[in-house]
């Protein structure tokens, strides 16, 4: 198996860890490339539930390399903490590899997000308060401090003593708020600056080295299309790339080092924070469905706000991501209802828009125009091939295809390992549509 880019194509919580876990098992690298631990990943092995925030899902094969990649944020407090509770649970960690290029969250970053959200009342974003919008933004205007400043002791102390006088400012001055003791941030940056050391290397001559030798590799995305700082509904986005050109930015790989980008669609919508959300269900059957999909966050516990299919956010995914293949999640879900719903434009002032807006403002007020299909109410529980699904819900998915123009490649049914079955290969599709 080559190179594959596993992308959420709606709003985040698409079901990437299912599918990246599906990959990885072929993998020998696995590699998140962009966000911090405003994701999470729930997967399912043998009766037992892992989440991940930070730690590719990969780590739960034994041998497999997993990198968290150069245009990661990284929470060190978190992600220790993930490791000692993966080692706690007999998961051996030593495969975990951190590029020396990522940058580092602090606590100010937490509370400047908090901060900055409050500030915003009715207009906030509704992040994950965990930092990672002031910790790009500090790398943007090249502030920030990366995994190997953690390494060099008295370069970091100076850089975070530089650090703190700004932001101490920023929080007491502007936002009126307690300042951040140095003394305290810095016994804890150097008990985990130990403790992460052995992990910390130029993962991206990692990466490179492992395509070079032929090897295979998933990068694996956090958050989703919809969520992309450049593509998504700005500025109710997070502050990274989650499409697929983000893999190459963010784990030191060129483009042409691809070989297939999947896209992965739950069969629904679901949405956390704010934001525009045209096919947003506020209703019973949008309850029934959240509780139904367990639709809760994995990070923040947050309910998640659910609705129908949406084909016109899905086909902009496919072209901003040349998404070459679908995986399909969650179908499951579905069954119980008479009629599914999948929305083909959105009626704006008249007229009915067939590509997503570039202004959240005119995307609130934007109406979906639907189409209409048969549901089905047998249970998927026992499903394991494409063949083995109700009439309905093949016809479901074929309809997702013809209006995506790309083949479903993957379908999950449930959170076991052996609920997610192929149904195409990925890289026959790959080979079909570039004649290579
Ligand atoms: P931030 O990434 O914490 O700054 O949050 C920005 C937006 O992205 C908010 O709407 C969050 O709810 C959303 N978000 C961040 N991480 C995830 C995720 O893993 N799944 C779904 N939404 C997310």
């Amino acid at each position: 198996m080559p190179s594959v880019v596993v992308v959420g194509a709606q709003w985040g919580d698409e079901g990437k860890g299912k599918v990246t876990d599906f990959l990885a098992r072929q993998a020998d690298v696995v590699v998140r490339y962009q966000g911090g631990s405003n994701a999470g990943h729930t997967v399912h092995v043998n009766d037992q539930e892992f989440r991940l925030h930070l730690v590719p899902s990969g780590i739960l094969y034994p041998g497999t390399i997993c990198v968290i990649g150069n245009g990661v944020v990284v929470d060190p407090g978190a992600l220790v903490s993930e490791l000692d509770h993966l080692e706690s649970r007999g998961v051996d960690t030593s495969g975990l590899r951190i590029s020396d290029r990522a940058h580092v969250i602090f606590p100010y970053h937490h509370l400047l997000d908090a901060a900055e959200e409050d500030q915003k009342g009715q207009l906030r974003i509704g992040t994950t308060r965990r930092g990672i919008g002031p910790s790009y933004a500090d790398k943007a205007a090249r502030i920030g401090l990366r995994m190997a400043d953690l390494l060099d002791w008295p370069l970091f102390e100076e850089l975070v003593t530089r650090n703190l006088q700004a932001k101490n400012n920023l929080l007491s001055k502007v936002y009126g708020l307690p300042t951040v003791d140095p003394g305290e941030i810095l016994d804890n940056y150097r008990q985990y600056a130990e403790r992460l050391r052995p992990y910390i290397t130029d993962t991206s001559l990692l990466v490179n080295n492992a395509l070079d030798r032929g090897q295979s590799v998933v990068f694996e995305g956090a958050q989703g299309t919809m969520l992309d700082i450049d593509h998504g509904t700005y500025p109710y986005v997070t502050s990274s790339h989650p499409t697929a050109g983000g893999a190459c930015i963010g784990a030191g790989i060129g483009p042409t080092r691809v070989d297939v980008v999947v896209g992965v669609v739950k069969a629904y919508t679901s949405r956390v924070g704010d934001g525009p959300f045209p096919t947003e269900l506020t209703d019973e059957l949008g309850n029934w469905l959240r509780d139904r999909g367990g639709e809760y966050g994995t990070t923040t516990g947050r309910p998640r706000r659910v609705g129908w299919l949406d084909a016109v956010a899905l086909r902009y995914a496919v072209r901003v991501s040349g998404i070459d293949g679908i995986a399909i999640t969650k179908l499951d879900v579905l069954s119980g209802l008479d009629v599914l719903k999948i929305a083909v434009g959105y009626q704006y002032q008249g007229e009915v828009l067939t590509e997503v807006p570039a202004s959240a403002a005119v995307m609130y007020r934007c109406e979906p125009v639907y189409e209409e299909m048969a549901g089905f109410r047998e249970s998927l529980q026992d499903v394991r091939s494409m063949d083995g699904l109700p009439a309905a819900a093949r016809a479901y998915l074929q309809r997702i295809e013809e209006l995506l123009g790309v083949p479903i490649v993957l379908v999950s049914i449930g959170s076991e390992r052996a609920q997610t079955f192929p149904v195409k290969d990925l890289f026959a599709v790959r080979r079909a549509v570039t004649g290579l």
